[in-house]
């Protein structure tokens, strides 16, 4: 079918607003909200066998992969290894059949992502894609697919598979999780029910933030660097963020893990290069708040993403603070993820940059 901008002025802003309807087929593929239990498509790959998990992909797939490792890793107790593909697919990793490995790829055609697919085919791996073309060669050359249900993705910068990719990672941390028996049936319904919530809070949000978000990207049109830092999960939004940025505005941007700042970073702070924090009220906060006060008493100006308990928590001085609702932990970085898009896009669209097609970049990268 046709796909078109809609009201919308470019593709970018239109997969940011659809995030709420395409995420929410991507959470009904995966879960059943009347008992609210994870579907058992997710046992396409058997868990409860596997060892470890190596993950691979490019980019904003890469990064998805990223906060997959933590959800593994926190409620399915499964060891995970994950690297960009360019670098897996030559690194001489040992591998094993008791493992499994997951590429996630929006189009299916990233060729380091098919190439390390191939690669762990070879060793005997069993292979699940987390892709959103369902037709792709990466989805034909495995063994278990995961839709992740997002529509045709026209912008170059990718924002409804992000959310999408974590949506069904999510999904598969949770499955796995209740397949090796790390996670209850009450902890199972309860992360469910909060996952099922999410459209609704990312309509509330990017209704909410929307004004806020323009007149500060404003300020960041302006700027030549932007550092982005947040912990746990938040640290691969603070990557994303940052990828996001540079790709569309063309402003040098860096994402970092917020305890790395005194190993490196933080001899760049100045009142010119403005500081991202991503900060939910999580058990990282109060470190992280603790980094943001290094970058306050070096003149640093702070812009502080983070929810209303942490807002209410930290009365440092800020250039300006998103405030988001209260959320659980689960469904965090999809929320989080909408200033981060929101702020990238604005601030491309004041530049006046090709924000769709920008330049040097391709949507799909089928050479190596
Ligand atoms: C994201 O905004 C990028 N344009 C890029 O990093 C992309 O995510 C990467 O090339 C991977 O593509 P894929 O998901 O189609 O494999």
């Amino acid at each position: 079918y046709v796909v078109d901008k809609g009201n919308h002025r470019h593709f970018m802003e239109k997969e940011i607003y659809e995030q709420p309807e395409v995420i929410s087929h991507a959470l009904s593929r995966y879960m059943d909200f009347a008992s609210n239990t994870i579907s058992d498509n997710i046992n396409a790959i058997d868990f409860k066998a596997t060892s470890s998990l190596a993950i691979s992909a490019c980019g904003t797939a890469y990064l998805a992969g990223l906060v997959g490792k933590y959800w593994f890793e926190r409620y399915a107790r499964l060891p995970v290894e994950i690297d960009v593909a360019s670098e897996f697919r030559y690194r001489e990793m040992p591998l094993s059949p008791s493992q499994a490995a997951l590429f996630i790829s929006q189009s299916g055609e990233t060729a380091d992502t098919l190439a390390s697919l191939r690669y762990c085919k070879d060793k005997g791996l069993k292979i699940g894609a987390v892709v959103n073309v369902r037709e792709s060669t990466i989805a034909r050359e495995s063994d278990a697919i995961f839709p992740i249900m997002a529509g045709p993705e026209i912008g170059v910068a990718s924002t409804k598979a992000f959310t999408c990719q974590l949506a069904v990672l999510a999904a598969l941390a949770l499955g796995a999780g209740k397949a090796r028996g790390t996670i209850s049936a009450e902890q199972e319904r309860e992360l469910v029910r909060h996952l099922a919530e999410m459209p609704r809070i990312m309509s509330r949000v990017l209704n909410l933030i929307q004004p806020q978000m323009e007149s500060l990207s404003r300020e960041l049109s302006k700027c030549r660097d932007v550092l982005y830092l947040g912990r746990g999960t938040s640290f691969p939004l603070a990557m994303e963020g940052a990828l996001k940025l540079k790709e569309i505005s063309y402003i040098h941007a860096e994402g970092y893990a917020a305890g790395e700042l005194k190993h490196g970073p933080i001899a760049l702070i100045d009142e010119n290069m403005p500081v991202i924090v991503i900060a939910p009220f999580d058990r990282f906060f109060d470190k992280t708040v603790s980094n943001m006060q290094e970058v306050a008493a070096r003149g640093g100006r702070i812009i502080f993403i983070t929810d209303e308990a942490g807002a209410a928590a930290s009365k440092l001085p800020t250039m300006a603070t998103i405030v988001l609702p209260d959320v659980n932990e689960i469904i965090a970085p999809m929320i989080f993820s909408l200033p981060i898009q929101l702020l990238a896009y604005h601030t491309a669209v004041f530049m006046g940059t090709d924000v769709d097609q920008p330049r040097n970049l391709a949507k799909s990268v089928t050479v190596e």
